[in-house]
């Protein structure tokens, strides 16, 4: 970042001497104000309650234009990452900050190929929950004990640990959540087989059995790496900051990442998907499209608690352009899969466009966001509604990595530790 021939200067009215404010700028997007200095001079804090207007860090991994609804990975649009790489080059790309060479691209998908197995012990951990558990909570389990098995490379300050633990994370996410959906439907867990692609290992592992041999549907294959490059980084979410501040206090990366699991599953983030799924659900089984209006209705009702999942989003003020992306990624697996009459996508279309005329939605600037198509593709895939998430987690990984590593590799970066604005009790004594 560098200063730009801009200053602030903070004043106070009731006298208190003012301060200069360095303003800095990045390559692209807002500049911001350093108030680093700030409490030392003033003895004030900023208060930012959902850090609206606040930027945690300087990162040169993902930039996203809300109002213009562009998502760039390394500078890269997400439009063409998703139709001209696959999602290791992505992942690559995320990591070191170029797309790589054929050589790179051979050594990283071999990398990552030869460590998709976890270690055997691994299936005790899942024993240990219900058959019935959400695959979110077998999951945030399954990452956090994963540190347990590689006490090898948990020295975060360490580069070659940071870089082997990246590699393992990435190999052994889809390993774990198609081991958390085999123990949910009870059925033997799959290997990885080294000769399929990532996302074709990842559908064995889900889909496969057994009895019989599997065979990838190179459509499916397809839609299941894009989905996972559509998912693999997006700035400062709620996730991705969680893993930078669990990883501020210099926890190992595989402690870091089950942080960032954990925040994901919530409805408001990563389990709008799931939450956006069974609205569709729920007005179909009230009637579908007829009932559209009076769903909407309940959305504009305050009272109602009821949100219109899978619209709206912090930064995006226009379309999500991983919405569009995957909305095209469901007219192809529906119609590779027969399904082009789905109802629940002709449901969720109409909601679409219902929404982005009414009032309501266009004044608060609501458009569909990644989760609003998602589960529609996931489950013509097959993949159940719990499972969502869990998709999602595993494709963020590399996002979070590459955002921790950015992190951990900053001579300046510190353990970080919000303040507060104090409301509670003045000092007082136990009155016994
Ligand atoms: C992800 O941050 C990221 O980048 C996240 C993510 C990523 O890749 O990491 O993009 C992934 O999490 C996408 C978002 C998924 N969540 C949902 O789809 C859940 C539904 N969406 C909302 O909960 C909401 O839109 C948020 C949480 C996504 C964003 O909320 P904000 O920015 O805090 O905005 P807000 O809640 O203050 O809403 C502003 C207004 C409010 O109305 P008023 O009080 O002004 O009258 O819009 C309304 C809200 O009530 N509103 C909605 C709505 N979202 C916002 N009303 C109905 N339905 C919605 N979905």
């Amino acid at each position: 970042m560098k200063l730009a021939d801009n200053k602030a200067t903070l004043s106070f009215s009731n006298g208190s001497p003012s301060i200069e404010l360095p303003v800095y700028q990045g390559t692209i997007g807002p500049d911001v104000l350093d108030i680093r200095k700030l409490y030392a001079q003033t003895d004030k804090f900023t208060y930012d309650p959902g850090f609206l207007s606040t930027a945690s860090c300087q990162s040169a991994i993902t930039y996203i234009d809300g109002d213009k609804g562009e998502l760039l990975y390394r500078g890269y649009p997400i439009e063409q990452l998703a139709t001209n790489c696959n999602y290791l080059d992505t992942c690559y790309l995320l990591l070191n900050g170029e797309l790589p060479d054929p050589q790179q691209k051979a050594d990283f998908e071999k990398l990552v190929t030869n460590h998709t197995m976890v270690n055997e012990q691994m299936q005790f951990f899942l024993r240990g929950f219900r058959r019935d558990a959400h695959p979110m909570a077998v999951l945030t389990g399954l990452v956090g004990g994963l540190s347990a098995f590689y006490h090898d490379s948990t020295d975060i300050n360490n580069p070659e640990h940071r870089e082997i633990s990246a590699i393992r994370l990435i190999a052994k996410m889809p390993t774990l959540v198609a081991m958390a959906y085999k123990y949910g439907v009870g059925q033997p867990y799959q290997y990885p087989q080294n000769h399929l692609s990532y996302a074709g290992n990842f559908l064995r592992m889900m889909f496969g059995n057994p009895c019989e041999e599997y065979k990838v549907n190179p459509v499916i294959e397809r839609a299941m790496d894009r989905i996972f490059i559509l998912h693999a980084d997006h700035e400062q979410n709620a996730s991705t900051s969680t893993v930078r501040l669990c990883g501020s206090s210099g926890t190992n990366p595989f402690a870091a990442i089950a942080a960032g699991v954990a925040c994901l599953w919530g409805p408001a983030h990563g389990g709008a998907n799931e939450a956006a799924l069974n609205m569709l659900y729920d007005i179909q089984k009230q009637g579908g499209v007829e009932k559209i209006g009076d769903f909407i209705k309940q959305v504009k009702d305050k009272n109602s608690g009821v949100k219109l999942m899978g619209f709206g989003h912090r930064v995006y003020k226009n379309y999500d352009p991983r919405a569009k992306l995957m909305q095209e990624t469901c007219n192809e697996v529906l119609s590779a899969m027969g399904l082009e009459k789905d109802p629940l996508f002709a449901l969720a279309k109409k909601l679409e466009s219902i929404a982005l005329e009414d009032e309501y939605f266009v004044s608060r600037k609501l458009y569909p966001n990644v989760d609003f198509y998602s589960g529609i593709v996931q489950r013509a895939i097959g993949i159940p509604v719990n499972l969502f998430t869990g998709i999602f987690a595993l494709a963020r990984t590399v996002g979070w990595i590459a955002q921790l590593n950015e992190m951990i590799s900053d001579p300046e970066y510190k353990i970080g530790r919000p303040r507060q604005l104090y409301t509670g009790s003045p000092r007082r004594d136990i009155k016994r």
